[in-house]
């Protein structure tokens, strides 16, 4: 396993609270939000990364985009993926550390929060302590090549293109019931927001006179991780499924057993079914669910 990583890095490593907390800051580092005069208002090329959200000197609602020369002009690091389902085995890439990109954007304080949205929809959430966790990398090159060069995803056979995902040896950092820490992998990013993270996950809290207990708490952490990607509460969350919160909330509350059956394995219930299965869900982990998502429909306090 091989890592090239450029001083900036480790000095961005050891400055790392520092530059989340106090962007004025930017003497410190020369990378800090360079990438701002280089962005442009309207995307030139497929390969085109948009940006948008809470980003110093970006009007709010506006999208930039950053060419993906100006993303391979930052300091690069690369490594051998291992492990990552997205590759038939051991593959060497590169690219940007998301650490090293936020500083090159430059986000508003209170920006914790970085999602990924791919073009079809999926949305991968990628909050301040993941990154610190996990150190994902804004994949550039895959073995060397350009996106159009890309293998097809070893699962999916897709283009992964213009952006993917990979970690230098990902271990879990959490466990809920037999949810554990999942690696955030998406492919056919289009598009970066850089968000507060809650105010993003005040869309899927949990409501009503049961919020706070255990169980519910539980469900909430790993549908956050795991239904927000494809699952949409308003304008939050992912839209590939097409299926919104309240439609869960309504399985999980009306009818229990479909519900377990559908998140365990979705193709018993739904031959075409285009969801992941979570086969490893055992009666806990799906009753913490079952209580996470039914508060959203027991909302109104009951009269004494
Ligand atoms: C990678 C995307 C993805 C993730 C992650 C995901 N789903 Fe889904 N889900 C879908 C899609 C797509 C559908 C639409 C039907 C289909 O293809 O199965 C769906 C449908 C469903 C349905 C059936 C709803 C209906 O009315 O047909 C339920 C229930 C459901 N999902 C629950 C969940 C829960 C709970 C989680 C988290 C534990 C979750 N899903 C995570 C993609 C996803």
């Amino acid at each position: 396993m091989r890592r090239i990583e450029l001083p900036v890095v480790l000095i961005g490593a050891l400055l790392g609270g520092v530059f989340a907390v106090a962007p004025g800051t930017g003497g410190q580092s020369a990378l800090y939000g360079s990438l701002r005069k280089k962005w442009l208002a309207t995307r030139q090329s497929a390969l085109d990364l948009e940006v948008a959200g809470d980003l110093e000197g970006l009007p709010a609602g506006s999208t930039r985009y950053i060419r993906r020369d100006d993303l391979l002009a930052l300091p690069q690091t690369s490594f051998t993926a291992v492990g990552d389902d997205k590759f038939t085995g051991p593959t060497p890439v590169s690219g940007v550390a998301f650490d090293e990109l936020i500083r090159a954007l430059g986000r508003e304080p209170g920006s914790d929060l970085v999602i990924a949205v791919a073009s079809d929809g999926y949305r991968s959430n990628f909050p301040a302590d993941y990154i610190a966790a996990h150190h994902p990398l804004l994949v550039l090159e895959i073995g060397g090549k350009a996106p159009p060069d890309w293998p097809k995803d070893a699962g999916h056979g897709v283009y992964m293109g213009p952006y993917t995902v990979s970690y230098d040896n990902f271990v879990p950092s959490f466990k809920v019931f037999a949810h554990a820490d999942e690696e955030q992998i998406p492919w056919g990013v289009i598009r970066l927001e850089f968000r507060n993270q809650k105010a993003v996950w005040g869309a899927i809290e949990p409501r009503g006179l049961h919020a706070s207990d255990a169980a519910v708490q539980a469900g909430y952490r790993i549908a956050e991780q795991n239904c927000f990607r494809c699952h949409n509460a308003g304008r939050e969350g992912g839209e590939k499924s097409g299926r919104p919160w309240l439609v869960l909330s309504a399985w999980a509350t009306a009818s229990p057993d479909f519900f377990i059956s559908y998140v365990r394995d979705p193709k018993t219930k739904n031959p075409d079914s285009a969801m992941p299965g979570n086969p490893g869900y055992d009666d806990p982990t799906m009753g913490a669910l079952i209580a996470y998502f039914r508060t959203f429909l027991s909302e109104t306090p009951e009269k004494p």
